[in-house]
């Protein structure tokens, strides 16, 4: 199975929020479910896998490894434990959460870890986040670009991130568009909301399909049955190349995922 292009985000759910949110996604055909280790979710995430009775098989499940168990022995230790509150027993997808803080610990020394744990048997597929193009030459270096199933990034229509895109489209990398609604922004846009009005779409819809039609893996998250169901329906949008081009004109470099701990940004 490839990455499945339309998943389901869990980032900020918690608790009862989470389950219901996994449980009615899948409910609704999402198959592809992501996680974190720093989510502090990946049981609830587990428990709604395990009560919806969806055939394991059928299903894609991505967590990430927080950047405390990059180093020292830690990475899979915490896979384990990862799996262990998600009850499965290998994960289709293991990402680097974030780069080292600092390049603190060398790329290439939690890169190889990652392919270990993969060779273990503890991921089908490995994977990274929030890597700049020097963090991804230094990552294909380690591991070789075939052994990266993605990297996962903030794309939308305000943060296109064309240098990462156009390096890893040089690469033959995969990338997956985190917050790819810019957390629910796009809905104001009025370049966004007259394509949706002419299609009789959502700007959510609009946005989704703008992204999935660029080929990048989406992620979108929602607390609403009624969205999950509408984002869903994205897949079905097809948008012209005239309106491709008016959202790619709305770039204005608005990262809205910056933690003090970031990398420098290309
Ligand atoms: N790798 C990383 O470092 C990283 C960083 C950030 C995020 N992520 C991943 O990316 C996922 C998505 O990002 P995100 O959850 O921050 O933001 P997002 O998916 O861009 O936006 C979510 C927001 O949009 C709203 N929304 C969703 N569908 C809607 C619709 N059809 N109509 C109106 N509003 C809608 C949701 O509100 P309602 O709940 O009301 O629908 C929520 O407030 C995360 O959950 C996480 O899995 C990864």
């Amino acid at each position: 199975m490839s990455i499945p292009a339309l998943g389901l985000g869990t980032f900020r759910l918690k608790d009862q929020q989470v389950i219901d949110s996994v449980r009615n996604g899948l409910e609704l055909g999402y198959r592809h479910i992501d996680t974190a280790q720093i989510y502090g979710n990946e049981a609830e995430v587990g428990r709604a896998i395990a009560e919806s009775g969806v055939p394991r098989e059928e299903l894609f499940v991505t967590t990430k490894v927080w950047t405390e168990h990059l180093g020292g022995g830690r990475l899979i230790p915490s896979l384990e434990e990862s799996l262990a509150k998600l009850g499965l027993e290998r994960l289709d997808l293991a990402l680097i959460h974030w780069p080292s803080p600092g390049d603190t610990i060398p790329v290439a020394e939690y890169m190889n870890a990652l392919a270990e744990a993969r060779q273990r048997g503890l991921a089908q597929r490995i994977g990274i986040s929030n890597f700049t193009i020097r963090q991804m030459r230094e990552a294909i270096a380690a591991v070789g670009a075939q052994e990266i199933a993605t990297n996962q990034v903030e794309i939308h229509p305000f943060l296109q991130n064309r240098q990462v895109v156009e390096f890893a489209h040089e690469q033959g990398l995969h990338l997956t568009a985190y917050m790819p609604l810019a957390y629910g922004k796009v809905m104001q846009d009025p370049v966004i909301q007259g394509i949706a009005a002419a299609h009789s779409a959502t700007p959510a819809q609009v946005t989704l399909a703008w992204l999935l039609q660029q080929g990048f893996a989406v992620i979108p998250s929602s607390t609403r049955r009624e969205n999950l169901a509408s984002n869903q329906r994205a897949s079905d949008l097809v948008l012209s190349e005239a309106e491709m081009a008016a959202i790619a004109t709305l770039e204005r470099g608005e990262r809205l995922a910056n933690p003090d701990f970031a990398p420098q940004w290309d």
